[in-house]
């Protein structure tokens, strides 16, 4: 897809990987709106007529909000980028409030916007859904069950959007980086305590960063740009995740086997 003049919505656009991509869009020529649940204005530098929408996207209503909002502002919406991601750590006897945020902002926001706008673009034989999953979402987090468990979700419902819609002119693409140096990695600290929803010091975060370099959000939105105007499906800013990938089909007891060490050589566990 060209983006030029083209109508493009990012979620979790406040900082990080989505402040990355609302500014490669822009630079593009698209004409951007910029959503986040926090308020945009004190996180980044405007960018000259993008549109900033304070919307939770781990609603329905939320995301109704959103997408009503960007339609009132520049018509018909061409590519929806479900970034917004909470990284909780955690396991089976986590709260359910923290799986079930998990589960609404990680997977269901990216069910509701594409339940939203999935008849306005069969109708028109054209859009371009893309999601923020992770590397996560094809292989594991260790220490965060939630955040392996959602992300796999939002991989799964991504191929299954293109999978039934890509015959009918609906594009899709799914981002799923390894380390990224963003506030999800380095939790900034609040009023109550460090950020909540960041894979953190101590834990999954620093897993993370032993696992493989750690790109800079801009890094990461110009391989998404080309990925776009190629209409790939699959996002690998960290190209060697494909060959854990393939590791992990070949032989799933010795990619386990190798889980269990890093884990171990990480977390102690
Ligand atoms: N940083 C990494 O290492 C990494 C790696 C793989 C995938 N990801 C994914 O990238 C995406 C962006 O994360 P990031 O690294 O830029 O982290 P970040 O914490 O800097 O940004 C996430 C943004 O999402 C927003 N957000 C969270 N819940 C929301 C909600 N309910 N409604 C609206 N906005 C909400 C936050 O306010 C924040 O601005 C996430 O989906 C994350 O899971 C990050």
């Amino acid at each position: 897809m060209d983006l030029r003049d083209r109508h493009v919505i990012v979620t979790g656009a406040a900082r990080g990987i989505g402040a990355a991509l609302s500014k490669a869009f822009h630079a593009a020529g698209a004409r951007v709106v910029m959503a986040d649940r926090d308020g945009l204005a004190r996180a980044h530098d405007p960018l000259a007529g993008a549109v900033e929408v304070v919307a939770d996207v781990s609603t329905e209503a939320g995301n109704m909000h959103l997408i009503d909002t960007a339609r009132r502002a520049f018509g018909p919406v061409d590519l929806f980028f479900a970034n917004a991601g909470v990284g909780y750590g955690g396991d089976p006897m986590t709260a359910d409030e923290v799986w079930d945020d998990a589960f609404a902002v990680n997977f269901h926001a990216h069910r509701w916007a594409a339940r939203l706008l999935l008849p306005e673009w069969l109708e028109r034989g054209e859009g371009y859904f893309c999601s923020t999953a992770s590397a996560a979402g094809l292989l594991a987090q260790i220490g965060s069950a939630p955040y392996s468990v959602t992300k796999h979700a939002a991989v799964a419902f991504a191929e299954w959007l293109s999978i039934t819609y890509g015959a009918r002119g609906i594009k899709v693409s799914c981002l799923c980086p390894q380390g990224v140096n963003t506030d999800m990695l380095n939790p900034r600290d609040e009023p109550d305590g460090p950020q909540a929803g960041a894979l953190g010091r101590g834990d999954g975060g620093d897993v993370v960063r032993a696992a493989g370099a750690v790109l800079e959000p801009d890094e990461v939105a110009a391989v998404v740009l080309e990925a776009i105007e190629a209409e790939r499906f699959l996002i690998l800013p960290h190209p060697e995740v494909a060959d854990y990938v393939r590791h992990k089909a070949n032989d799933p007891d010795r990619w386990l086997s190798g889980m269990r060490k890093l884990q171990q050589r990480i977390l102690g566990l």
